[in-house]
């Protein structure tokens, strides 16, 4: 993709981090009345890392960051800018400081970007806008989210999917080209009631005439097959547009990193890319869905594994409430 100031976007290290705590599908089928038989094969699912009651969004994310600033080998210190892609901070007014604080990445500005399971691809592209400009040379991008907080656990139909964790990535300007190579961001409000997490106000009168909406945010509500029928179409539509604007085609990608929300939306995705299967990244099966975390936990682990090498060609795809959704191509590394 152009850019006119001449600088570039480069990807120097990736990190991760969940809960100690494991909840498998044999498990599950004590809170409700599920089986192992049914995620496996319906999700992909086998596992799900759950945050303990002490355990904060904070701790996670500022682990995952920590790990990226060391495999970059640059300080907290060295941090322009940090944007957690978040639905579920520990604050509402946002998290990101928090974990500024945490890190000791006393020079940068923080702040928390909310796009739900498509957040860690738009944040990847606001990051690369600071960078681009020349406003900021080092960008830490995370995607965190501690969904089991909002999940209805009576709600089999939806519990059985989430899981917690972060995963974060150091995005640095270059000068000798830029690896964010395209992208291609989607949102329609007019789906929004597919996955909400939304606040529910009692109406209080403060004084006559003047009423306010007092509540608290309802547990998650999701229509699956709509979910599903939405991903496997706007996916593949958005990965192309974005490799249009990459000036690549399907054959150049050496790896399909969508959101990690049921194998078999990523089999669905990958089959009408006519992609292999062995291009397809997936650990799902021990992480379930961790919405803004899931793209990043999957890129460490397949960068620490070294099945992705610099260089590689990455087609990445988030998809969810909002509606959002959105795919980045890049490659990683320097
Ligand atoms: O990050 C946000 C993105 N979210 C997603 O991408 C979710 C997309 N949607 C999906 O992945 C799938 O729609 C689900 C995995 C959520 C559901 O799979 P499905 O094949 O669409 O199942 P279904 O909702 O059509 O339910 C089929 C049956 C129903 O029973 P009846 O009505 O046919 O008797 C459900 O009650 O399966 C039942 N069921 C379950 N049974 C055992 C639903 N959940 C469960 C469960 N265990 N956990």
């Amino acid at each position: 993709m152009s850019n006119q100031s001449g600088i570039g976007v480069a990807f120097t290290g990736s990190g991760s981090a969940a809960p100690e705590a494991v909840l498998d599908n044999e498990n599950m089928s004590r809170v409700v009345e599920t089986s192992d038989e049914w995620i496996a094969s319906r999700t992909g699912i086998h596992q799900r890392h759950l945050a303990a009651p002490g355990e904060s969004l904070k701790q996670f994310a500022a682990q995952a960051a920590q790990n990226a600033l060391n495999m970059a080998g640059i300080s907290a210190a060295d941090v322009d800018l940090i944007i957690l892609a978040t639905s579920t901070a520990d604050d509402l007014f946002g998290s990101a400081s928090q974990i500024q604080m945490a890190i000791g990445a006393h020079r940068a500005a923080a702040f928390d970007l909310t796009a739900a399971c498509s957040g860690f691809v738009f944040g990847m592209v606001t990051a690369a806008q600071y960078i681009r400009t020349g406003a900021y040379q080092t960008v830490l991008l995370i995607g965190a989210d501690v969904l089991s907080r909002w999940v209805d656990w009576g709600d089999r139909r939806t519990c059985v999917l989430f899981g917690d964790g972060a995963g974060a990535v150091v995005m640095q300007a270059s000068s000798v080209g830029d690896r964010l190579l395209g992208f291609e961001l989607r949102s329609d409000g007019s789906l929004s009631n597919y996955l909400t997490l939304a606040h529910e106000g009692q109406p209080r009168e403060l004084v006559d005439d003047v009423a306010i909406g007092q509540g608290s945010y309802q547990p998650i509500q999701m229509n699956g097959q709509e979910v599903y029928r939405f991903a496997v179409r706007k996916v593949p539509e958005v990965i192309e547009k974005a490799l249009f604007r990459a000036n690549l085609t399907v054959e150049q990608i050496d790896w399909l990193l969508l959101h990690q929300a049921n194998q078999r939306i990523l089999d669905a995705v990958a089959d009408r890319l006519a992609l292999p299967k062995e291009k397809v990244i997936s650990n799902m099966a021990r992480y379930g869905n961790t919405s803004a975390a899931s793209i990043p936990i999957a890129l460490d682990e397949a960068v620490r594994a070294e099945h992705l090498k610099p260089g590689d060609v990455i087609a990445s795809a988030g998809f969810g409430a909002g509606m959002s959704w959105g795919a980045a191509i890049f490659q990683w590394g320097k």
